[in-house]
């Protein structure tokens, strides 16, 4: 049997999975494979994890997280503890001293992928990242490998299980965003300060890393639109829900002749839509190919083992060898792919959901619909609820396709409309 070393630094929830799976006493992994990654090291800046883990006694403990990173014997470091800093001068000095890097740091890969995929061309290493994106769900591996004979069209999906939990929640059990939020913080699936999850922030980051590898294009991460669900009132989901529409989160890539679109926001789906009926804090992404046609990949994206079974994964891609045939061979790689710009969210044509909050009286409608008309937006059908909000009356409409930059110029128009009270919300719909 051949052993492969490997170096774990941070050693939280998912680092810990990964210890698991890699010192289980009748391994999968010691069933299927000749060649096996072994744990030799783990680093943790918190000196109380080593009791906690009860190591056995030939497995290096250090909160010096250097140790490893010089230690010879180690062949490949695994990255665990997210954020920018350190992590991007632990994967730095890891690829200068020869050792290959996995990692799961969206938020690294997201900002600074091009950069480090070159670097570790340069050192002759390379740098695997399944568990960056959908937890256990092998998407890194679709993209790269199984759909490698397809022009990927696009990629759309639910990326964050924080936020699709929280939308389930709101949807099934008609509980507003704040009491939602809470919840999902007493289980344990969002962060004290939720910020990354909700404001739809960490699915930008995985959006980043699927459309590299995707469209082997390279774009300026910050030109990503981005939108969370902080602001979703309960009323839209179900107005909505109502004309035959399911709300979530969704992260979206499509490639067009010059340019991407990048954006993760709040959307509207038919109730038939695949993606509808993936509920609480499962992920699944649906990916368009020129050969294979549409597919779906649904499992849980986030957790300790299912993200444990995604770093080891990489491991033994990197044991066996594979990963670096396809890191050296792939000119998504490279770090030098060809850069293309983000389409400006003006330049979107989706169709839209609007909500208005008006006075109930004769002409309201024809007032509205004479701005839509205006700027070429056209309704599709219009709802108005009899329920009385503070005097107001709730008017939904659903559109055409529509330019964005029209829509907006046409809500500023309709802030001068006495009968129009309140903000007016919209939504974006896929089909
Ligand atoms: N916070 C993420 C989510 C999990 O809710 O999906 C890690 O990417």
């Amino acid at each position: 049997m051949n052993t492969f070393n490997v170096g774990l630094i941070g050693m939280g929830t998912v680092g810990a999975g990964v210890a698991k799976i890699l010192l289980e006493k009748g391994s999968p992994l010691l069933e299927k494979l000749d060649c096996v990654p072994v744990l030799k090291g783990i680093a943790d800046r918190n000196p109380d994890v080593k009791n906690k883990l009860n190591l056995p006694s030939d497995i290096l403990f250090t909160t010096d997280a250097k140790e490893l990173l010089n230690n010879p014997d180690i062949q490949v470091v695994v990255e665990l503890i997210g954020g920018l800093h350190p992590a991007m001068e632990i994967i730095t000095t890891a690829l200068e001293k020869g050792k290959d890097v996995v990692t799961a740091n969206k938020m690294l890969l997201a900002l600074h992928g091009s950069e480090l995929f070159s670097k570790a061309r340069r050192h002759g290493k390379s740098i695997s990242f399944e568990a960056s994106v959908g937890g256990g769900i092998p998407i890194i591996a679709a993209l790269r490998d199984g759909f490698i004979a397809n022009k990927i069209e696009a990629i759309f999906g639910i990326v964050n299980g924080t936020t699709n939990y929280i939308l389930t929640k709101m949807t099934r059990e008609k509980v507003k965003y704040s009491d939602a939020l809470a919840e999902a913080q007493r289980l344990g699936y969002a962060e004290k300060d939720p910020t990354m999850d909700v404001e739809g922030i960490d699915s930008s980051h995985k959006l980043a890393i699927l459309a590299r590898i995707g469209f082997g294009v390279d774009f300026d991460y910050k030109n990503i639109y981005h939108e969370g669900i902080s602001a979703m009132d309960l009323s839209d989901i179900w107005y909505a829900h109502e004309l035959g529409y399911t709300l979530k989160l969704l992260a979206i890539a499509k490639k067009t002749e010059n340019n991407i679109e990048l954006r993760v926001h709040p959307t509207l789906l038919p109730h038939d839509h695949p993606l509808s009926s993936v509920n609480g804090v499962f992920n699944a992404i649906c990916i368009t190919g020129s050969a294979v046609g549409e597919t779906m990949l649904y499992g849980k994206g986030a957790g300790q083992m299912p993200t444990a079974s995604a770093v080891v994964a990489d491991l033994v891609d990197v044991a066996l060898g594979r990963a670096g045939i396809t890191f050296k061979a792939m000119k998504t790689f490279s770090g030098h792919c060809e850069y293309v710009p983000i389409a400006d969210i003006q330049q979107f044509k989706t169709r839209y959901y609007l909500r208005f909050s008006v006075v109930d009286k004769p002409g309201v409608l024809a007032k509205i619909s004479g701005i839509l008309g205006k700027y070429e937006i056209s309704i599709a059908s219009v709802i108005q609820h009899k329920a009385r909000e503070n005097g107001t009356v709730p008017l939904v409409m659903m559109t055409h396709l529509a330019e964005e930059g029209n829509l907006q110029k046409a809500l500023t128009e309709m802030k001068q409309l006495d009968v129009i009270k309140d903000h007016t919300k919209f939504l974006r719909v896929e089909e």
